[in-house]
């Protein structure tokens, strides 16, 4: 961990409560971390509707239930977990609920997920939700999601055994899907609580083996048939602050636990498909082949050139080769693109002449190429007001934090097109993520508790 070069006042607030379990040790944070992790890569593994997720949801519940908070899953398989002051006793502590279970229509809410008809303390006043995801990427690391659901729960813990009391519901989110790692659509279940997915294309959605989101949704006991919009949720939250880890080093450079976004790069997902002719390795002359590799790897390497030139990325991070013989010219290869840029113009600039390349390529070789636009997320500026309201709040703490722009998509950025969103990010000493090395030192975990906090009582105890 780098040393600041004085105490930082985030790590001097959680000093300066002893009665907090560290994160680390917390049996919150252990029972997490097994689940759907790897014993070959020590990566994890939790994609949509798989039972290392399912895993992952059960403990959602589990922690929820231990702290009496009520739980349910929306329609689009979101998990909540509510802090209402209506279930306050006297000495500010939860009241034990009854625990909905997955798939249940029943709200626990007043007038909570798809809870249309209200009657209690929260009416009128709305929402604060915080919260991340607890998917991962093929491999991914720890912290990447579950440490914006941990710190939830632990912030919670922090504000209950410091009396404080909401005067309005406090939700956590777990939101399905958000790495796209398995259906190809990121923040799929953000998405579809927004309706920036319709639920036909949503539900038609396929992972790699064929199987459609609604037959996964189903397996897993939720109604596919419901997925869709709920603007009677989204309209009742207030503000949405989700918590992640940096996915770069930025705070590390200026010594700081805790930073607040600031931007969201556009970004995209595409697939390109080369379909060329199987042949014989040993036995088809080279000016014979239509060897759709070729004009793939001429477009990976496009992609650098034009990525460079604009000031932007992109990245081949998957690519399937058909039908994958050594020794057999492939008759197709399927492979993704991920292209960032830091505005809109640029990304459709880049994702332009990336395809032109790929097209002309594939002409030349007789390889016949096709490119679709899986995913699609437009620049993100986080609301102002909300932003500096975080800031002023951990300010108020002593806690200096920088306001970062980012290249990571979250949910919070999707969702900031319905309501204001703010993002707190925690320091990733070597900035590496989407990798089983993805750290933060447990210090700065416990910093982002104690900051998440401070912005929870502000936002909700006020
Ligand atoms: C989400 O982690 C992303 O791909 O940016
Ligand atoms: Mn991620
Ligand atoms: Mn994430």
């Amino acid at each position: 961990m780098t040393t600041a070069a004085s105490p930082d006042p985030a790590e001097q607030a959680v000093a300066g409560n002893p009665d907090h379990a560290r994160i680390w040790q917390s049996p919150l944070w252990q029972s997490l971390l097994p689940l759907g992790r790897s014993d070959q890569t020590g990566g994890y593994r939790r994609f949509a509707f798989t039972p290392a997720e399912q895993a992952c949801r059960d403990w959602f519940l589990a922690a929820a239930a231990d702290r009496g908070l009520g739980t349910e899953t929306d329609r689009n398989g979101n998990l909540w977990a509510w802090w209402d002051p209506a279930d306050q006793p006297a000495d500010g502590r939860p009241a034990e609920q009854a625990v909905a279970q997955p798939g249940s229509s029943a709200s626990l809410l007043p007038a909570g997920p798809g809870g249309a008809s209200s009657s209690g303390p929260g009416d009128n006043t709305g929402v604060i939700v915080t919260g991340s995801h607890l998917d991962s990427v093929p491999d991914g690391g720890a912290f990447d999601g579950p440490l914006g659901v941990v710190s939830a729960f632990a912030a919670i813990d922090l504000l209950v055994a410091s009396g404080a009391a909401p005067v309005r519901p406090v939700g956590i989110a777990a939101f399905t899907e958000e790495e796209g790692a398995r259906f190809g659509l990121a923040c799929l279940g953000s998405r579809l609580l927004t309706g920036a997915v319709s639920p036909d294309a949503a539900r038609a959605l396929t992972d790699a083996d064929g199987v459609t989101l609604a037959d996964a949704m189903a397996g897993a006991g939720l109604d596919p048939a419901s997925i869709g919009p709920d603007p009677g949720l989204v309209s009742r939250i207030m503000a949405l602050v989700e918590l992640h880890i940096e996915q770069g080093s930025a705070l590390d450079g200026m010594n700081a636990s805790v930073g607040v976004a600031g931007s969201i790069w556009p970004h995209g997902r595409w697939k390109i498909d080369f379909t060329g002719r199987a042949d014989h390795a040993g036995t088809t002359k080279l000016a014979d082949r239509r060897d759709p590799m070729m004009p793939y790897a001429a477009t990976v390497l496009a992609a650098r050139t034009v990525a460079t030139e604009l000031g932007a990325l992109a990245t081949f991070g998957k690519v399937v080769a058909e039908p994958g013989a050594a020794n057999a010219i492939c008759s197709s290869v399927h492979a993704w693109l991920d292209a960032r840029a830091p505005d809109e113009e640029t990304l459709k600039e880049l994702v332009s002449q990336v395809t032109a390349v790929a097209e002309l390529s594939g002409a030349g070789h007789g390889v016949m190429v096709t490119s679709r636009c899986e995913s699609l997320t437009p620049v993100v500026e986080f609301d102002l007001d909300l932003r500096d309201r975080v800031v002023a709040a951990l300010a108020g703490m002593g806690i200096e934090a920088p306001v970062l722009p980012t290249g990571a998509g979250h949910d919070a950025g999707v969702l900031a097109a319905g309501l204001p969103t703010a993002m707190l990010f925690v320091r990733n000493p070597s900035g590496v993520s989407h990798s089983p090395a993805e750290h933060a030192e447990p210090e700065d975990c416990e910093a982002g508790v104690v900051a998440l906090a401070a912005v929870l009582e502000e936002l909700a105890c006020r």
